[in-house]
């Protein structure tokens, strides 16, 4: 039996909604992009969403938005994928790196605090796994240093404090101490990416906490203009009878989302908490199957949280794991390794970090290993998996 790592769960009704969008007439950037923001908004329960071509976008144009910049410092985990801090090296800001916590791949707090200086302006947590960071933790160190913090524009002075970006690239679905994905971070990134929970192939979007100090109107605008080269009106309004002239406020990007991708978005935000109940059972049935193996297997639910169960994360014990991913290689089952820490990539190194200054992210690394999970996977195939796997030990 061949059991890849992942499958995207694409429906005959996925298809359809799609399909009937490329019948329609409009397939870039109109109605349904606007349906899928208007749904996501709801379901994230935030005033606004605005969906773009992937989370790499929505997290740039977030830092722009913030007018983030040259002479500004960002923190990021060591233990992400790349996508996090390469947006900061976009903007030309200086990434600083913190290390995990012992018994989590969350940075750890302490370290985090320690991070900070008066140059600091945003930090981006990563929910790993789909589980949320600890936001409420998070935004009480920044608030306390909030006297440290040198604002350069109005909207940073609008926070006052250093903002919290999450990169929920994972994370669409889960909750945390009475907060949903979306909801708890200052501004919230979102992945479609066809390997992702819910997908629109590529893609992504991002939402906004409530915050009086903050016009909701005026930040979904801007994000509007970055995305589509700062033009006044998007293809739609111009197509309307008579509104072809349009100006251009500044050279800015190009990363929207098509109204092709969107009617994947809405089809698969339809059944949503049906994928999330799929996937959150199969964990469970997994844990339970590994309950007596030497593996520590990372938690999804606890006191008031429960994650979107994006990956099925395990750490294995004495250098085993490279042998466990090819003894399940040789049984056709695909494995994966969440995360080389970024001081071990060639890009990193070049910029000066160095492995030996995050050595609980390479503890991590070391012994990490991801099992396949995605919501189509069979019971004859996740039987499989479990002996398999089992059989490693
Ligand atoms: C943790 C994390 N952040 C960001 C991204 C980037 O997402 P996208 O491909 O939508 O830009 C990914 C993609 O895999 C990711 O895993």
């Amino acid at each position: 039996m061949n059991i890849p790592f992942y499958k995207p769960d694409i429906t005959e009704d996925d298809i359809q909604e799609v399909v009937n969008t490329l019948r329609s007439g409009w397939i870039t950037t109109g109605g349904k992009t606007a349906q899928l923001e208007r749904e996501l908004a709801r379901f994230c329960s935030t005033e606004k969403a605005v969906c773009l071509s992937s989370q790499t976008a929505a997290a740039e144009l977030t830092l722009r938005l913030l007018g983030i910049g040259q002479g500004d410092e960002v923190i990021v985990p060591a233990y992400t994928y790349t996508a996090t801090c390469s947006v900061v090296c976009h903007v030309g800001a200086t990434p600083v790196l913190v290390d995990c916590a012992d018994d989590s791949p969350e940075m750890d707090l302490d370290k985090l605090e320690k991070a900070i200086t008066h140059r600091t302006k945003c930090i981006i947590p990563v929910d790993i796994a789909g589980k949320m960071c600890d936001y409420k933790s998070i935004l009480e160190a920044v608030k306390a240093k909030s006297a440290w913090f040198l604002p350069k524009n109005e909207l940073q002075k609008a926070f006052g404090r250093i903002i919290i970006m999450a990169d929920a690239a994972h994370s669409l679905g889960a909750f945390r101490s009475g907060e949903k994905s979306g909801q708890a971070a200052d501004f919230t990134t979102f992945s479609f990416h066809a390997v992702k929970n819910l997908t629109t192939a590529e893609g992504g979007a991002v939402t906004w906490r409530k915050n009086p100090a903050l016009d909701s109107e005026k930040i979904y605008r801007q994000y509007k203009l970055f995305s589509l080269h700062g033009q006044d009106k998007d293809a739609l309004e111009k197509s309307r009878s008579n509104c072809w002239e349009y100006d251009v406020t500044a050279p800015y990007y190009k990363c929207n989302m098509t109204d092709m991708q969107a009617a994947l978005g809405v089809s698969q935000l339809r059944r949503y908490e049906a994928t999330l109940e799929k996937r959150r059972s199969m964990i469970e049935n997994f844990n339970k199957a590994f309950k007596s193996l030497p593996v520590q297997l990372i938690k999804h639910k606890g006191r008031g949280q429960m994650s979107s169960g994006h990956l099925y994360m395990t750490k294995l014990s004495n250098g085993s794991r490279d042998k466990v991913i090819a003894a399940l290689a040789e049984d056709g089952i695909r494995c994966n390794v969440h995360y080389k820490p970024l001081p071990l990539l060639t890009a990193y190194k070049k910029m000066g970090f160095a492995a030996e200054d995050y050595p609980i992210a390479v503890q991590h690394y070391n012994s990490e290993l991801t099992l396949p999970l995605y919501s189509t996977m069979t019971l004859e195939e996740q039987e499989y998996l479990v002996e398999k796997f089992k059989k490693c030990f």
